[in-house]
């Protein structure tokens, strides 16, 4: 439960906001609904639904993202760059954590600081695309936008945006939520226990051996405080796990977009942490003026196009009280421009004095085409621009405070490169994704390894 001072209502109500008052402006990226009663139906359906996260959960994060602002600790966010209905399976989530639980322990263990452990799921379900519609040969349909708008098979009838998916969407986020939660409660993140995430396939893994030589280290330490106190350290059996997506899909949150007894304001109870995509972060924009209403703590994504001038309207109109916690800004400029595109942002930010948590995606501006067809990503342009990123940071006397990050706990050869060198061919044989490529578990581990390596290289620049 929140203590009574975190309700205290320190920031003003927007005025003239309202869970659809985004209606007003230019909506980019909404499908076109071909039964406009359909979808007011499954609005209503959607808005009597029990919520999937509560205000208490999101203030708590929002705490814990102010903390991370002010150096005391590290958020790690990631999952798949799609989730699909067909992937909400037992396996397929509990791996996912079981690898984001790994990373948290490097990060934890590395950095010295508590981390801030967000999935990209439960909900990430809608996807930006560049075009309308798809052409394949003389037949042209409605792009893929997601499973919660329609389907990926090329047919008229999977393409045609569908709201029932959107209630859809709304039980699977549930069951992913309750099964994560669920593990959780069950000591699934128990510090006694880390072999329970350990992955099954994974052997002979160079990273596995030193991660499990970091494992055993810690257990013996633990051991040898209880042996010294003679009680159990307590708080080390569970974890705190928060949700995110892209709130993209503006009727979806706009019927989760709630007031709750004994608080103010409104809050999106679909997620606790959604942000706004690159191509929807218009100042003007639908996205922007439903975003500057809810009191979850929020996320824009920043690429190279964007401005100084740009991003502090931006921060103005989504954290005008400049409220702790509140807004974060993903920066994802790819390895080649973030030390050009990077600064002069930082900079600007840094002298109006605006608190953000600064996050590093790695993923969205490093995505290129292999010669054998597939969409891929560099492991080396990853590490590139998350080492880049700390270098920046430092130079700007500016911190960088989280990574985000695409990636499965399934067995998948979807970037090149890491530990093992994965090549162009390699895709061939387990690329899995329908949208992104993520980082593998290895990739992933890896990933955690060099965040620590980077960061312990420079010292003080996150500082407890
Ligand atoms: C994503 O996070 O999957 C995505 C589409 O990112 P961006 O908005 O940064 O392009
Ligand atoms: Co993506």
């Amino acid at each position: 439960m929140p203590t009574p001072d975190r309700n205290l209502r320190s920031v003003d109500l927007p005025a003239d906001w309202a869970p659809d008052s985004w209606r007003a402006r230019p909506a980019l990226q909404m499908p076109t609904y071909p039964d406009a009663a359909a979808l007011a139906g499954v609005q209503a359906e959607l808005g009597a639904l029990p919520p999937l996260v509560t205000s208490w959960e999101i203030l708590a994060l929002k705490q814990q993202l102010a903390e991370a602002q002010e150096g005391r600790r590290f958020l790690l966010q990631g999952g798949d760059c799609a989730e699909s209905f067909s992937d909400c399976t037992s396996d397929v989530i509990s791996n996912r954590l079981k690898v984001l639980l790994q990373m948290s322990l490097v990060l934890v263990h590395g950095l010295r600081l508590p981390v801030v452990r967000v999935g990209r799921f439960a909900g990430q379900y809608a996807k930006p695309r560049s075009a309308d519609m798809e052409t394949r040969g003389d037949v042209s349909l409605p792009s893929y936008r997601g499973d919660v708008v329609n389907g990926p098979e090329f047919t008229p009838e999977a393409r045609v945006p569908d709201p029932r998916r959107m209630v859809k969407a709304h039980a699977r986020s549930a069951m992913t939520m309750n099964f994560v939660r669920s593990l959780i409660d069950g000591g699934f993140a128990d510090l006694h226990h880390p072999e329970y995430w350990d992955l099954r396939w994974v052997t002979h893994s160079p990273l596995a051996d030193e991660y499990h030589r970091m494992v055993s280290g810690i257990g013996d330490a633990v051991r040898f405080m209880e042996t010294l106190s003679g009680s159990q350290v307590h708080n080390l059996n569970r974890v705190d796990f928060y949700t995110s997506h892209e709130a993209l899909l503006l009727p979806y949150e706009e019927a989760q977009t709630r007031q709750v007894p004994r608080q103010w304001g409104w809050f999106n109870l679909s997620t606790h942490f959604p942000w706004i995509g690159m191509r929807t972060a218009a100042l003007e924009g639908a996205h922007t003026e439903y975003f500057r209403g809810i009191r979850n703590p929020i996320a824009v994504k920043v690429g190279p196009s964007v401005t100084p001038d740009q991003l502090l309207a931006l921060i103005d109109v989504l954290n005008p009280d400049d409220e702790p916690g509140r807004l974060s800004l993903i920066h994802r400029m790819g390895a080649a421009q973030v030390a050009e595109k990077l600064p002069p942002l930082l900079e600007a930010v840094k002298r109006d004095g605006r608190r953000v948590l600064w996050i590093c995606d790695p993923m969205h501006g490093n995505t290129e085409s292999t010669s054998n067809g597939f969409k891929t990503r560099r492991f080396d342009k990853i590490r590139g621009e998350i080492e880049q990123s700390f270098d920046v940071h430092a130079a700007a006397g500016t911190r960088l405070g989280g990574v985000h990050l695409e990636l499965t706990g399934e067995e998948v050869t979807e970037c090149t490169g890491g530990a093992r060198d994965l090549t162009d061919v390699d895709l061939e044989r387990a690329y899995r994704s329908t949208v992104d490529p993520r980082l593998n578990y290895e990739q992933a581990l890896e990933t955690a390894m060099l965040i620590v390596r980077k960061q312990s290289q420079l010292g003080s620049a996150v500082r407890v």
